[in-house]
């Protein structure tokens, strides 16, 4: 896939946390709590947050990403040596309240009005993608939420993003994957989707596999395409 394959493509499917949502707001009152640990609090949290899922699918040990999230925080506040539990209150909801990155929604309204389908598939549970989509005002735009919950394994097993094709009952050919995250794009990638990495972090490239990837640097790169 080339970016003038973009137009033609008719299944628009975005990751949701750290692609289209963020949640890493830190509020004053954590940093309180925290002081100079913050950085590692957040840091050390979604780094486990993700590689909780991945060692779970392989111990076939699936549980809802809200208590993956939960385990893994709780796991960064013991090695950052807090033990005040109203971080969890200040944390926790953060996935059940997000906001939007910058370029969300003049993406999804572009998409939208060039006719195309928009989906979400995300480690997501459903209820803390509902809830993303209502509080950012994006459900107007979003034809589909899917959710790994519904066949209890994580992202990047293949199964997920077959789940994707299977469910909005798409073509491989005529779907595209966004994702911020890089495992995520190679995942999607090597299963065989076409996919686009938004290097909105200005990341350095992974050292693992990736298919067919063009690289946008933010959300607001995409809506270029159709000028
Ligand atoms: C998601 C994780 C990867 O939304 O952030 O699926």
């Amino acid at each position: 896939m080339t970016i003038k394959d973009l137009p033609n493509k008719k299944y628009f499917v975005f990751d949701a946390f750290g692609t289209l949502f963020k949640t890493s707001e830190v509020k004053e009152a954590l940093t309180e709590i925290a002081g100079d640990k913050t950085d590692s609090l957040l840091q050390v949290w979604r780094t486990k947050q993700l590689q909780y899922t991945w060692l779970r699918n392989e111990m076939n040990q699936y549980e809802p990403f809200s208590t993956v999230t939960k385990e893994a925080l709780d796991y960064s506040m013991r090695l950052n040596g807090i033990a005040d539990k109203k971080v969890f209150d200040i944390l926790l909801p953060l996935y059940d309240t997000p906001s939007l990155i910058n370029g969300v929604d003049t993406l999804l309204k572009t998409l939208k009005a060039n006719g195309k389908t928009v989906a979400i598939l995300s480690n997501g549970t459903p209820s803390m993608l509902d809830n993303g989509v209502q509080l950012t005002g994006i459900a107007s735009y979003v034809d589909a939420i899917l959710s790994v919950d519904t066949i209890g394994v994580y992202k990047p097993k293949p199964a997920v993003y077959q789940m994707t094709l299977d469910q909005l009952k798409a073509t491989i050919d005529e779907l595209v994957f966004f994702s911020s995250n890089q495992w995520d794009v190679s995942g999607a990638s090597i299963f065989g989707l076409d996919a686009c990495w938004i290097n909105q972090y200005g990341e350095t490239k992974e050292g693992l596999p990736f298919g067919n990837v063009v690289e946008f640097g933010s959300l607001l790169e995409v809506v270029d395409v159709w000028g």
